[in-house]
């Protein structure tokens, strides 16, 4: 599919929900005893997967007419023996969440996904997993396809997290729901905290306590009883990035985003733009399901190059594709550091925009931990392609958005993946008038 360039943006869109807590409400709702019912589930290939993986064990999850999803858990402790291999796709959360729940359990499962999936680390995971009495028999470089034997009890964990993450972080947690005693995670550096909130609404005894230098030290009362809950998801602030950045880019745009979740843990690419110059203002800001949400009026700017403090990494992960965007169509240079964990994501994210971002005709130079780009000034870019967008998403999305901003137009050369976290991408910039 080829992206060309766009007049001016316009219009109210909503995103679909959030890709981190509909894994969650999935995950929660399928342990506790009764019915819980999720609204603006994201129904995306993603979340789909570990809908699918919770059926196998055990849980009942159906979708009414009304969109709404009815979820009859099993208890805390009640998963069933998986009768054949998960297959999780594309979908790192949904792997590495369910190997925390399923480490202790009574059961062996064995996990597949796509050529993607299959090359991202799972160490991470299975060690300190391991600690808690899981065995794991893994594909070479610790990686999928992979058999796990949980451990029934497990044995509770206090675990300092070697790397920022909401996914490691999260499958401790969720592998101490079901271990007697108290698991604790000590964070250094803060990841999104959608696991902590989510556990807590539905009744887990868990306290966070925040030292002066910012380390949190999260501890679980395990053996809980999850009740039932009445979640509904904000919209993704991660797919509210890509008409985000489309609006500040095409000269004239003037779009307003619904419905955001604006976590603070997850905020992070509003912040850098709008230190980049760019116009985004928070509307009617309210709460929803236990999150902060606002609806974003985003204005075209002009936007200048920046040089943003790693610290903020964990709050906009996965928004660095498109933030690479932004970038290359700021005034001056944007040096982005301190992001070596881009590489192990759905695809190498630091050469992967490397080599797209070249190949539409911007200077780039690629750093082991980030990537050094020379903006336009607000001048369209070349164009060209095809884009390989090695099976991720957020690539794909990201060249999308180029396009809009290029002279001759942006070939993406598989538009699929898009389907795994924002099935509604195309139409959306279709109603935005980004399309011919
Ligand atoms: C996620 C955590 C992040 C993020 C991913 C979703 C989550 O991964 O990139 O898209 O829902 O916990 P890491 O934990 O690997 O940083």
């Amino acid at each position: 599919m080829t992206f060309t360039a766009a007049p001016a943006l316009s219009g109210s869109v909503a995103v679909p929900g959030d890709k981190s807590i509909s894994h969650r409400s999935l995950m929660l709702s399928a342990l506790a005893v009764g019915e819980s019912r999720v609204e603006g589930l994201l129904e995306g290939e993603d979340v789909l997967a570990t809908a699918a993986a919770m059926r196998a064990m055990g849980a009942d999850i159906e979708r009414d007419a009304d969109g709404i999803w009815h979820i009859h858990g099993v208890g805390v402790g009640g998963l069933l023996q998986p009768e054949t291999a998960l297959g999780m796709g594309n979908s790192g959360t949904s792997t590495r969440l369910l190997m925390g729940l399923l480490a202790s359990h009574d059961l062996t499962a064995t996990f597949t996904g796509d050529a993607s999936l299959s090359k991202r680390p799972m160490a991470r995971v299975t060690e300190p997993l391991a600690r808690m009495g899981a065995s794991f028999t893994t594909s070479p470089g610790d990686r999928l396809p992979l058999t796990m034997r949980g451990a029934c009890p497990a044995v509770p964990l206090d675990y300092r997290l070697p790397v920022a993450s909401a996914q490691v972080k999260s499958a401790i947690l969720l592998a101490g729901l079901n271990t007697p005693g108290i698991t604790r995670v000590v964070e250094p550096i803060p990841t999104r905290d959608h696991s902590e909130r989510m556990l807590r609404g539905f009744g887990a005894e868990l306290d966070v306590e925040v030292e002066a230098d910012g380390t949190r030290i999260i501890t679980l009362v395990g053996e809980a009883e999850l009740k039932p809950q009445q979640i509904v998801v904000p919209g993704d602030p991660s797919s509210a990035a890509f008409p985000m950045v489309a609006a500040l880019l095409v000269p004239g745009s003037q779009v307003t985003i619904a419905n955001v979740g604006l976590n603070k843990t997850r905020a992070g690419l509003i912040d850098l733009l709008r230190e980049m110059g760019g116009s985004i203002e928070v509307i009617n800001p309210r709460e929803v399901g236990g999150e902060p949400v606002g609806d974003l009026a985003v204005t075209a700017s002009a936007l200048k190059g920046v040089e943003p403090d790693p610290a903020r990494a964990p709050s906009m992960i996965d928004e660095y594709p498109v933030a690479f965007i932004a970038a290359a169509l700021a005034q001056g240079r944007s040096v982005f550091r301190g992001l070596e964990e881009l590489r192990v994501k759905e695809s190498d994210r630091i050469a992967t925009m490397a080599a797209g971002l070249r190949a539409i005709g911007v200077t780039v130079e690629e750093l082991e931990d980030g990537i050094i780009i020379e903006g336009s000034g607000g001048a369209p870019l070349a164009g060209g392609g095809p884009i390989a967008t090695k099976l991720d998403h957020r690539i794909a999305m990201s060249f999308a958005v180029a396009g809009l901003v290029s002279r001759d137009g942006v070939m993406i050369d598989d538009m699929a993946p898009v389907a795994t976290s924002f099935p509604t991408f195309v139409p959306l910039l279709r109603t935005l008038g980004a399309l011919a």
